[in-house]
């Protein structure tokens, strides 16, 4: 697939602006569009300032910064964004009727031929691309991590009906950001980074419940020993543990029991223990 010259990304919230100013760093054209002026008003403050980052740091000249930030549009126009794009994004809040509806939506507006991706991170592809008719087969899977201009990796999921040729565009996609591209070749709940690091992360809570070791030295151990930034524990934190029982009952209602939250985690939910924004989880923090 050549470069895109246009990218449309639907949702400017955290993930919807990281993708819309990584893509205009590789030089393609990104129209982001929400709903939501407020969200619009904060993902150009987010691209600047991130753009002001990389200069600082070295990584990018003030005219290249000056280029990409010239290059991103953001719009609560769904037909601007659409417009001319080869290849049409979804990053809107992770809520199966809202992602039908905004796809639904686009596909109609959207150049035929337009690659068509989804960054669910949790949500059937074959799920989303059923509200799609006749263009479900178009549908895949690329996940993005956040921040998107900072992770280098890109997850590619293939939905039940999603064409081979699809998954191929969304990998060359993907290469052309600069990202490392993996396949989830079958749609399958949590595909291969949710899965496998929710259940990396559940044998950490049921070792600190065991009373194994504390907290700090399971995320110690973790880090040093297989090289992760962060412990699973203070990652657990900082994303919120609510959004992580959320996520393991789906896991465990897909894949079994292994991945059923300990009834010490549903406990800590329950009493609002929730991570960073509630001041505590599996730490303590400061009050914000
Ligand atoms: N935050 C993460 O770490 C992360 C990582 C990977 C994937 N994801 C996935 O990316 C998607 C977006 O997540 P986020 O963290 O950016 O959420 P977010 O809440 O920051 O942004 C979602 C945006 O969608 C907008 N929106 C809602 N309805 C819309 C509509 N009808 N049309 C257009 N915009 C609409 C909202 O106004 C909001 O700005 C979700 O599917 C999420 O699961 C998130």
């Amino acid at each position: 697939m050549q470069a895109p010259d246009k990218v449309a990304v639907l949702g400017a919230g955290i993930m919807g602006n990281g993708i819309a100013q990584l893509a205009a760093m590789a030089g393609m054209t990104a129209v982001a569009r929400d709903v939501s002026a407020e969200a619009l008003r904060r993902a150009g403050d987010a691209i600047d300032t991130s753009l002001a980052r990389f200069v600082k740091a070295g990584k990018l000249s003030a005219h290249d910064a000056a280029a990409a930030r010239g290059r991103v549009t953001l719009t609560a126009d769904l037909a601007e964004a659409t417009d001319g794009a080869s290849v049409v994004i979804e990053a809107v809040t992770e809520v199966l009727d809202v992602k039908q509806q905004v796809l639904g939506e686009a596909v109609e507006l959207a150049p035929e031929h337009a690659l068509l991706g989804t960054n669910t991170s949790q949500l059937s592809i074959t799920t989303i691309a059923a509200g799609l008719g006749e263009h479900a087969s178009r549908l895949v899977g690329v996940h993005f991590f956040n921040p998107p201009v900072m992770m280098r990796l890109v997850e590619v999921i293939a939905g039940l009906q999603t064409r081979p040729s699809e998954i191929e565009r969304a990998r060359a996609f993907g290469e052309a950001l600069g990202k490392q591209v993996v396949v989830c070749r079958k749609d399958s709940p949590g595909f291969i980074t949710s899965r496998a690091y929710a259940i990396l992360r559940l044998e950490c809570v049921k070792m600190l419940e065991e009373g194994i070791a504390t907290a700090e030295d399971i995320d110690t151990a973790l880090k040093l020993g297989f090289n992760f930034p962060m412990g699973p524990l203070e990652l657990g934190d900082m994303n919120g543990l609510d959004t992580y029982v959320h996520a393991i009952e789906g896991l465990a209602d897909a894949h079994g029991d292994r991945f059923r939250p300990t009834v010490g985690l549903r406990n800590m939910v329950a009493a609002g223990r929730l991570g960073r924004k509630s001041g505590a989880g599996f730490y303590e923090y400061e009050p914000r």
